[in-house]
């Protein structure tokens, strides 16, 4: 077969030239010299290119999430390219450190050039929440208007758009509730799980009891503690419990999703099991990426400002550190960790289940 591309060199195959035109400091073009705004400019385009990347391995995951069957061939696909952005995420963490070899002073040189322009008004960024599952409902209050007020018409179009769109969070939330192992073949996990739960509370009572270290008030307090985090387990037993934390907004996910989740990671060994457990746990690293990234970004703006207000009307860092915490989207995956227990105590799967999760090999010859 003959090749239909002509040939090509590097700098017209990147568009090199293109790509140097790009970088205009402005306070210079008004007769400032200001060394440092170059970096400035270079990490945040650098940024944007990372932002177009993630982007672009995000839609494409979105797309196989959005069948109405994951085709389970696809999973490994999905881990990889979840895989993907998170090290990404892990360059444009540590690039923060290379914009922190700029002092506040030598920021102040060109500060006011790029007024009122902001970080904020990113659209690809929030693009990526967006995607993610951020919901607007759990954005931080922003100057009292909602975060499209700060760009431009077309721009806003395009982010209301993809808040429309279904997101990741929707999609793994659907995908969650279709696992197909949570009542078959005669297993009632939940109801062996609920008793595999109480012996090991019961187990954590007598050890506490038997605790000759502790006087009668520090063992009465750790019994109470127990008493609390078996009250817990009882909410995620329980729909209307559960339900009514999901609206004061304890949890996101529909029960039905987050059985699935915890069954996959207390029978992860399964090897059917496998690539969703990693999907679960590619989530749980972006989310983790993402609020890292959020705090050093809020650390090197306190650096920059100290107490100043940002360029783009936000009460600067302490907006930022808020932000941190209010825009995780993955929460639920992660308060998973606190029904685990130990795999010695969990329920022995059924025969018949296990064969059906696992790559079951029989002497006897088919046919
Ligand atoms: C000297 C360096 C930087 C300073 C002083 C700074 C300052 C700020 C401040 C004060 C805000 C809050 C909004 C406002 O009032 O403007 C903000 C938001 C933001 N900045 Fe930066 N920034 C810096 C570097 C960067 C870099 C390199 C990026 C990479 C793209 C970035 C992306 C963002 C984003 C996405 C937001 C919105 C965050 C959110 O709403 O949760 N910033 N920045």
């Amino acid at each position: 077969m003959t090749k239909p591309y002509p040939p090509i060199g590097y700098s017209d195959y990147l568009k090199v030239d293109d790509l140097l035109q790009l970088q205009c400091p402005r306070a210079e073009q008004f007769g400032i010299s200001a060394h440092d705004e170059m970096l400035f400019i270079i990490v945040h385009q650098t940024y944007e290119l990372w932002f177009k990347q993630i982007l672009t391995e995000l839609d494409s995951v979105l797309r196989i999430f959005a069948r109405p069957k994951v085709d389970e061939n696809a999973l490994g696909t999905v881990v990889s390219r979840l895989g993907r952005i998170t090290e990404i995420q892990r360059v444009l963490i540590d690039q923060i450190s290379i914009l922190e070899t700029m002092t506040p002073l030598d920021f102040l040189e060109f500060r006011d050039a790029l007024f009122p322009a902001s970080g904020f008004q990113s659209i690809q960024f929030r693009l990526l929440e967006n995607k993610l599952g951020l919901p607007r409902a759990q954005r931080l209050p922003f100057n009292a208007q909602p975060y499209t007020a700060y760009v431009g018409e077309a721009e806003r179009a395009r982010l209301e758009q993809s808040e429309k769109d279904v997101s990741l969070f929707e999609c793994v939330e659907k995908w969650l509730e279709r696992t197909p192992f949570l009542e078959s073949d005669g297993f009632a996990f939940w109801e062996l799980y609920r008793k595999a739960v109480a012996r090991m509370f019961e187990s954590d009572r007598e050890l506490v009891r038997k605790n000759k270290v502790l006087n009668d008030e520090q063992r009465d307090k750790n019994l109470d503690g127990i008493s609390a985090n078996e009250d817990g387990f009882n909410a995620i037993f329980d729909e209307k419990r559960y339900n009514e934390l999901r609206d004061q907004g304890s949890w996101r996910m529909s029960l039905r999703a987050l059985h699935a989740a915890l069954l996959i990671n207390l029978y992860r060994d399964q090897p059917i099991l496998q690539l969703p457990f990693r999907v679960l746990v590619s989530l749980q690293d972006i989310d983790e990426n993402f609020t890292t990234w959020r705090y050093r970004h809020a650390l090197m703006v306190h650096r920059m400002l100290g107490s100043k207000v940002g360029t783009g009307g936000s009460s600067g860092h302490r907006y930022l550190r808020a932000a941190t915490d209010q825009h995780r989207v993955y929460g639920d995956l992660f308060n998973l960790a606190t029904f685990l227990i130990p795999r010695s105590a969990l329920p022995e799967l059924p025969k018949a289940m296990r064969e059906r999760l696992g790559f079951y090999y029989s002497d006897k010859k088919e046919g």
